[in-house]
């Protein structure tokens, strides 16, 4: 569903963006038009049903439906969704032609909708939010450096290009086209202490910019850690054998663990390979294949101990019946968990020993 909003979106920017092109066909031209009408009236129709349909989101029940309605009209999603219905508004009154200059103003419109569609935007918007005191220290630091630079070159550039740096204003253009690195050349100090001021400025540009990368990288990749804990806590909650485990110990585990999913029919675990990871499943089946009769793993069981605990090559085949969603355990983490939590790692030796012995029975079995 999402990826038919995202498709319209853009496809109605792309027929706006060559609407305005004046080299293409009469017929092309047509078809572009065409294509930005039919999106602008899908815009004012799915607005319509959102707006109709805002008293049935979960938590708004107790409310009365109109005052849903206008809270959602006036919320960041519902004004933007607004904006984009202009185009259709006016362009099927007949107020804007659809492939006229003024229509192509409303791809901003449209930009900003796919903007609150796009996934990942959300992510971005909560790293921003949740570093907003670093980023906000790294701004600061950026516009004094940038206010300290214009006013050192316009002091020792001024006299010799006055038109450039004859006033501080002036100068800032150069500041910000060296300090963002961005160097266009329009601009250069001709002094050797403007020059040297220009190489400081490139250096504290490097550091400022360096400075900002690492915060945004690593309040990425916490906020993708966060996320995925809060997943995969959920996912432990739907598997038995974790039932039992206490609340700082089950973070420590949920920290450790990763959730995968596999289609029906795949490979999990090919006999003879490494023992580099167990499984435990959290919904779904799967078919150990290791005598006549292949055995049914489901939802809660678990697999690929036995390599862990003898530090043996895998024993059988593992290959999912049905879609399955795993949690993924490896096996350094095994052995951390397994110095933590004896008693966890002695339920797993206890139904490893239990499936050993009836390996063993069925082989012994076979034989006579
Ligand atoms: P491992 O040997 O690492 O890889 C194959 C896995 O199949 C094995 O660990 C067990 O988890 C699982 N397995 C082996 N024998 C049985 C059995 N009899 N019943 C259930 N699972 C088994």
């Amino acid at each position: 569903m999402r990826a038919v909003e995202v498709g319209l979106i853009l496809v109605g920017i792309a027929a706006v963006a060559i609407g305005t092109v004046d080299e293409i066909s009469d017929a092309t031209r047509a078809i572009a038009e065409g294509l930005t009408g039919l999106v602008a009236i899908v815009y004012f129709v799915e607005y319509c049903i959102r707006l109709w349909v805002a008293p049935e989101h979960p938590h708004s029940h107790e409310v009365a439906p109109g005052r849903v309605r206008l809270r959602w009209a006036l919320s960041a999603e519902g004004l933007i969704d607004l904006l984009a219905v202009g185009p259709a508004v006016t362009m099927v009154t007949g107020g804007i032609a659809p492939g006229s200059d003024f229509a192509a103003v409303f791809v901003l419109l449209w930009v900003l909708k796919l903007a609150t569609h796009a996934p990942g935007v959300e992510l971005i918007a909560r790293v921003v939010r949740n570093e907003r005191t670093a980023l906000t220290a790294v701004m600061v630091l950026f516009v004094v450096t940038l206010l300290a630079a214009a006013t050192l070159a316009h002091f020792a550039e001024g006299p010799t290009q006055p038109d450039q740096f004859g006033s501080i204003p002036s100068a800032l253009w150069w500041a910000i086209v060296t300090l963002t690195t961005t160097g266009y050349g329009d601009v250069v100090p001709k002094t050797p202490l403007g020059r040297m001021l220009g190489g400081a400025l490139m250096i504290c540009g490097i550091g400022v910019l360096a400075l900002l990368a690492g915060i945004l990288a690593t309040g990425f990749s916490e906020e993708v850690k966060r996320r995925e804990f809060v997943r995969v806590w959920e996912l432990v909650a739907k598997v038995p054998f974790f039932a039992d485990v206490g609340a700082v110990a089950i973070s420590d585990i949920v920290a450790r663990l990763r959730s995968r999913n596999y289609p029906a029919n795949a490979v999990i675990v090919r006999r003879g390979g490494p023992g580099d990871a167990m499984y435990f499943i959290v919904s779904g089946e799967v078919e150990v294949r290791i005598g006549a009769t292949p055995i049914m793993l489901r939802d809660g069981a678990f697999f690929g101990e036995m390599a862990l605990l003898d530090r043996r090559p895998r024993s059988a085949d593992i290959v999912s019946v049905s879609p399955c969603t795993l949690l993924v355990l490896n096996v350094a983490d095994f052995y951390q968990i397994a110095g933590q939590q004896p008693t966890l790692v002695a339920a797993i030796e206890a139904e490893a020993q239990r499936r050993h012995a009836a390996n063993i029975a069925a082989r012994e079995g076979a034989k006579t």
